[in-house]
């Protein structure tokens, strides 16, 4: 054995361990330029998809009338569901509070959120959750996701917004369908505010 290791390779040797690397190399060279196929997919894909409607993306708003007209007056905020069943949560940030505070979804159903601040940058995240987005007065932002399990999430202000930023906390009810769907029976906004 030792004898073999340490006798001079033969051409026949030689000739082995090249076709094992250049195959290894063919293998590894297929993989990667399939990543890259792919990845340039996505980018096609998602370009063109996206293209169709970027307008519909940028809605805006005045942020000088927000409060007193429009989607975004307080009796309009919280949790709404629509006549075809969608549920909608609106939602305005200030310093140095969400309107409303607490905040009611399903679990298992797509919830959409609409929000816009009326003074300065402003953000959220629920906890754990995908939910996640900036509010920038003037704009609506809007994100639709389903949330998984339930309970409740905290959901702090995540850009920083003054000296108050840190106490910027809103609370997310995430409640089993049927007793979202209870709740939701009178038709009106819905929120988790004690009243
Ligand atoms: Cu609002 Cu930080």
């Amino acid at each position: 054995m030792s004898e073999a290791l340490h006798s001079p390779p033969t051409d026949d040797a030689h000739a082995h361990s090249e076709a094992v690397a250049v195959a290894a190399e063919r293998r590894w060279a297929f993989i990667v330029g399939t990543i890259i196929a792919v990845l340039i997919l996505m980018m096609i894909v998602t370009g063109l998809h996206w293209a169709s409607m970027p307008p519909s993306r940028v809605e805006t708003i005045d942020v000088n009338t927000v409060h007193i007209k429009g989607e975004f007056v307080e009796s309009n905020l919280g949790t709404s569901v629509g006549p075809d069943g969608k549920v909608t949560v609106r939602l305005v940030a200030q310093q140095y509070s969400f309107v409303p505070q607490c905040i009611v979804v399903p679990s298992g159903l797509p919830v959409t959120f609409r929000g816009t601040a009326t003074d300065t940058i402003h953000g959220f995240v629920v906890g754990t959750t995908n939910a996640n987005t900036m509010l920038i007065p003037g704009f609506v932002a809007t994100f639709t996701t389903t949330f998984r399990k339930t309970g409740e999430q905290l959901m702090p202000c995540h850009e920083y917004c003054g000296t108050g930023h840190e106490a910027m906390w809103g609370r997310v009810q995430v409640l089993a369908p049927d007793e979202f769907l209870a709740k939701a029976q009178g038709g009106e906004r819905m929120s988790c505010v004690p009243r």
